[in-house]
Parts: C-alpha cells; sequence; structure tokens
C-alpha cells in the first residue's frame, strides 16, 4: 500500500485514477481546487483543498500526508480555449507543475505519474502514432504540456526524479459502476454533447467538417476509456515504486474511429438517433489521431480492455442518464 498524492484528483481523469488506486489497495489524496473538480467525486480517500498556483499549498499537503508518488492531473485542459487564451494555459499549466515538482524535491518526493496529451504531436502523417513522432503542437495547450515534460525530464536528469508520462488521446467514458464519471461545464467533447443531444438537452450537434482527407471525411480519433486510462497509471506508479525507470508512453485504443462512426454507433446503443448536421471545419483539428499503443503494452503490460467504441458509449450513457453530480 502506497500514499500517493493526486492533484486534480475530483476531476475527470483524476477521479478515476483514484478509485483504481484504491482498487489496487492504494491511498489516494485527492488534491484538488474544485475550480473544474467535483467535491462528489472525491470518495476513494482523504482529500485537501488547494492550488498548484500558491506554492505553499501543495508543499504542505507533501509535508503532511508524506506520499510515496505524485500523479499530476490538475490542469487548464480545453485546446479552443488554449487558443484563444494562450497566457492563461501557460501560467496556469507551466507555473502549477513548477510548483509541484518544487515542493515535490523539497519534501523528498521522487516518483511522479504525469498526465500528458497527444496534443503533443499535432498534426500527423502517421497511420498509428509512436511515441518518437515529431512534436509539433498545434495549441498552446500541446506547447504547455509538452514544455511540462521538458521540465519533468530536467528534473529527472538532474535531480534525480523518476518520472511516467503518458499521452493520452480522446479519452471518454464512465466508471462502469457509475461512481464516478466525466462533467465538464461547458461540455465540448465530442461524446457527452452527443448524447446530450440524444437526450435532447442540446437540439443537435455540428459535425466539424467532412471535407478531411479520411475514409468518409470527417476527423479520425481513437477513443479510450477513462477507466483502461485510470489502470495503466496504476500499473505506472507502481512500476517507479518498485524501482523501474521512467518512461514516456501513449495510451490509446490504436484504432481509429471517424465522427460519423461514433455518431452511427451511439444511435444504435442509445437506441435514438443523435441529431446532427455537418458545419465547418474547427480551426486547429488534424484529420486523423491514432495512437500506437504498444510500448505501454511492453513496458506495462497494460492494454485497452473496456475501449470497444460501444462500450465507452454504453459507460457515458448510463452516467449522464443519472445527471452527472449535483443531480
Ligand atoms: N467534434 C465535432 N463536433 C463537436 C465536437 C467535436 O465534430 O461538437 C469532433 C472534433 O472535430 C474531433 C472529434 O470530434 O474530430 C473529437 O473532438 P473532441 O473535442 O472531443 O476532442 P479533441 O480531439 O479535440 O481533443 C481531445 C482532448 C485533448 C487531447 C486530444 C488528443 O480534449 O485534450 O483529444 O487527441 F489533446
Amino acid at each position: 500500500m502506497a500514499v500517493i498524492l493526486v492533484t486534480g484528483g475530483a476531476g475527470y481523469v483524476g477521479s478515476h485514477a483514484c478509485k483504481a488506486l484504491a482498487a489496487a489497495g492504494h491511498e489516494p489524496v485527492c488534491f484538488d481546487s474544485y475550480r473544474t473538480g467535483w467535491r462528489e467525486a472525491v470518495r476513494y480517500g482523504p482529500a485537501v483543498e488547494g492550488n498548484l498556483l500558491d506554492a505553499a499549498s501543495v508543499r504542505e499537503a507533501i509535508a503532511r500526508f508524506a506520499p510515496a508518488a505524485v500523479m499530476h492531473f490538475a490542469a487548464l485542459s480545453l485546446v479552443g480555449e488554449s487558443v484563444r487564451d494562450p497566457g492563461l494555459y501557460w501560467r496556469a499549466n507551466l507555473t502549477g507543475a513548477l510548483n509541484l515538482l518544487e515542493a515535490m524535491r523539497e519534501e523528498g518526493v521522487g516518483a511522479l505519474v504525469f498526465s500528458s496529451t497527444a496534443a503533443v504531436y499535432g498534426a500527423c502523417d502517421a497511420a498509428l502514432i509512436p511515441e518518437d513522432a515529431p512534436l509539433r503542437p498545434d495549441s498552446p495547450y500541446g506547447s504547455c504540456k509538452l514544455a511540462i515534460e521538458r521540465l519533468i525530464a530536467d528534473f529527472e536528469r538532474f535531480h534525480g526524479l523518476r518520472a511516467g508520462v503518458f499521452r493520452y488521446f480522446n479519452v471518454a467514458g464512465a466508471d462502469p459502476e457509475g461512481e464516478i464519471g466525466e462533467d465538464h461545464r461547458p461540455e465540448t467533447h465530442l461524446i457527452p454533447i452527443m448524447l446530450e443531444a440524444a437526450l435532447g438537452r442540446r437540439p443537435e450537434i455540428v459535425v466539424y467538417g467532412d471535407d478531411y482527407p479520411t475514409e468518409d471525411g470527417t476527423c479520425v480519433r481513437d477513443y479510450v476509456h477513462a477507466s483502461d486510462l485510470a489502470r495503466a497509471h496504476v500499473l505506472g506508479v507502481e512500476r517507479l515504486l518498485a524501482g523501474g525507470e521512467g518512461f514516456t508512453a501513449n495510451l490509446g485504443a490504436g484504432r481509429g474511429l471517424s465522427v460519423r462512426e461514433v455518431i452511427e454507433r451511439a444511435g444504435e446503443v442509445v437506441g435514438r438517433p443523435v441529431p446532427h448536421r455537418v458545419g465547418p471545419r474547427r480551426p486547429g483539428d488534424p484529420a486523423r489521431l491514432v495512437c500506437d499503443p504498444s510500448r505501454a503494452r511492453q513496458i506495462l503490460g497494460w492494454r485497452a480492455e473496456r475501449s470497444d467504441i460501444d462500450a465507452i458509449l454504453r459507460d457515458a450513457w448510463a452516467w449522464m442518464r443519472r445527471g452527472g453530480y449535483g443531480a
């Protein structure tokens, strides 16, 4: 059993990681500002309210709980918002990470699992994107996640930190037991807004472009279940705690689905059509982003088990019908 500090533990991915840690016999300590996280999502261990921009608050939390490792999820994470306000993203995400790393060093915590993103690759021609693909982020969100990866690499090199970096593709779905799920307000991600449209909570969804160089003209993405992602984090932190080396690994299912295919599957799974129309492209959307997940399998023995699109949609639908948090 290890105590793990989880920044952003009340958020979407962070809360699934807390649940997976507890299920594996660890104690997740949630550190969250509740700016976008939910108090109801904190169910699997103690919580500290704090903000990474307040360096003292994270240092106090580390001193108080003496975690063996940290999982760092807390960040602003909307590509579109980052394009509109790059400074906001650089200040919050980079400063937050730096304050965390310095607090870890001061308090002698030597293991970190970091939540990075496929947005560090930007548009990429590879059919399946490996970790050594060119790093050419298209958005400030992707740029500052990449900068944090480099910051972490310097702490590894010069301070002896050991870090596992995970680059996520499109995270979706909800806890199969329905305890926690995705609840962003406002919501911008394809799967939840599509289900909101199917439920009649929004009139329709707009497909952002059908003139991409893909089979049906809509963008292709790699959707991975939040619970699969969470399990990878447990394997990653356990590797570091056992003295294993740091790593960088993609997390995705390794198969691409177009927006049209996802809309069709959703119609089947929920038993009613998703009202939609085709609109213009959204700036910054690459045509195709599909992961080569083989490194995570080699290093951690991880593979996506619940990331079949129907399973993702069923779990997301069950969660949404319950009304999310505060229902
Ligand atoms: N889409 C629509 N209409 C919508 C919303 C989305 O057609 O109303 C399309 C997008 O164009 C895209 C796909 O659905 O092709 C998925 O879009 P999301 O907004 O759900 O997700 P993104 O692919 O833009 O981004 C997500 C995460 C990022 C991460 C990226 C990596 O939000 O943090 O995946 O693949 F970097």
